[in-house]
């Protein structure tokens, strides 16, 4: 399956912590192999990890006090990617560079723009709060899916999947099916929240709360462009009387897909628990949670993926459920060139 990418966004790279002071991390975003360092002023660089010379990766080089020195025939590249060095002296650097990346740290992730450098806009960056604020607190996850993000993306758009796909986990009941999800148009997004009184809790709120019996569930998530989900995940005791139901469980999760490839995904995501509930334990029992759920996504999506790519003729029949998929695969199709 082949993909369009939106280049004119910016795109989760990394978790801060995944950036070494000293060192080089190299990770690809949209097919594009990237390298971040930190400068002597510590500030972030990230460069196209291809050298212009020989498209050896840069990050197999060496960091110097002012650039980085390719690993294969020695050229040397400043932050800005300019070669200020060939070792032999005789050709020109005039004309010879790497690309440069915009590059911004909000929260904890670490994000790269992917497109024209005089259309960075950082007012696109998301409000992924939680990731950095002493009153939620969280274990950060990064796994690389297998998948085409763009499957990924039906995914996080379509949650009737928790009653079945995560029965034992996230869902717990089949009520999350059977509730047709508001959904309001937002820049650069949806907000798609369902509310579902008078349920069954789910596994993964037993085990990692003690939260049994019937209470009202709300789920409200921004999904925004390019594949950022932003999530309140709430419940309360169920009751008649809406004035005076107490808040049972306060969660924030922060979720970012970054297509590595056509094939592959880069998953950034954390959950974050509200520290008015849980303790100390909290953190990772909802981190092993979120692992077991997300290893129940996988098992579907790549055999969806599998029949997708063995025989593209069928086509896939849209139906009321899918309308949020729908509605920002158009959103997405309108910001894509040529549209
Ligand atoms: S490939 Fe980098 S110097 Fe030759
Ligand atoms: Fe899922």
């Amino acid at each position: 399956m082949s993909a369009k990418f939106l280049y004119e966004s910016w795109y989760v790279i990394a978790w801060k912590e995944e950036i070494p002071d000293i060192g080089i991390f190299s990770r690809k975003v949209l097919g594009i192999p990237i390298l971040i360092y930190k400068n002597s002023s510590k500030e972030y660089v990230a460069l196209e990890d291809r050298c212009c010379h020989r498209l050896a990766p840069l990050s197999l080089g060496k960091l110097e006090k002012d650039g980085i020195r390719c690993g294969y025939h020695g050229l040397k590249f400043d932050d800005a990617g300019k070669c200020t060095d060939i070792p032999w002296g005789s050709d020109s650097k005039d004309n010879l560079s790497v690309r440069k990346f915009p590059i911004i740290e909000r929260n904890r992730w670490v994000y790269v723009w992917m497109g024209k450098e005089e259309n960075v806009d950082e007012s696109l960056l998301p409000d992924n709060f939680s990731c950095d604020h002493p009153e939620w607190k969280y274990k950060p996850g990064y796994l690389k899916q297998p998948v085409p993000f763009g499957l990924l993306v039906d995914n996080l758009l379509d949650f009737s999947h928790l009653s079945y796909v995560h029965s034992a986990t996230f869902g717990g009941t089949t009520k999350i099916a059977q509730t047709l999800p508001e959904i309001e148009e937002i820049p650069n997004g949806l907000r798609i929240r369902r509310f579902m009184s008078n349920s069954s809790s789910s596994g993964y709120y037993e085990r990692a709360f003690g939260l049994t019996g019937r209470m009202d569930r709300e789920i409200t998530y921004d999904f925004i462009l390019p594949s950022i989900l932003i999530m309140s995940s709430k419940a309360f005791s169920a009751t008649k009387d809406q004035q005076n139901k107490s808040l049972l469980l306060n969660l924030h999760g922060c979720q970012a897909l970054t297509p590595e490839t056509n094939e592959t995904t880069h998953y950034f995501f954390q959950e974050s628990h509200h520290i008015d509930f849980g303790n100390n334990d909290t953190a990772d029992l909802i981190y092993d949670e979120i692992i077991k759920a997300f290893k129940e996504d996988m098992r579907i999506i790549e055999g969806q993926n599998l029949n997708i790519e063995q025989d593209a003729t069928p086509k896939m029949r849209m139906l009321s459920v899918d309308i949020a998929a729908v509605k920002f695969q158009r959103l997405l199709n309108s910001r894509l060139p040529n549209s």
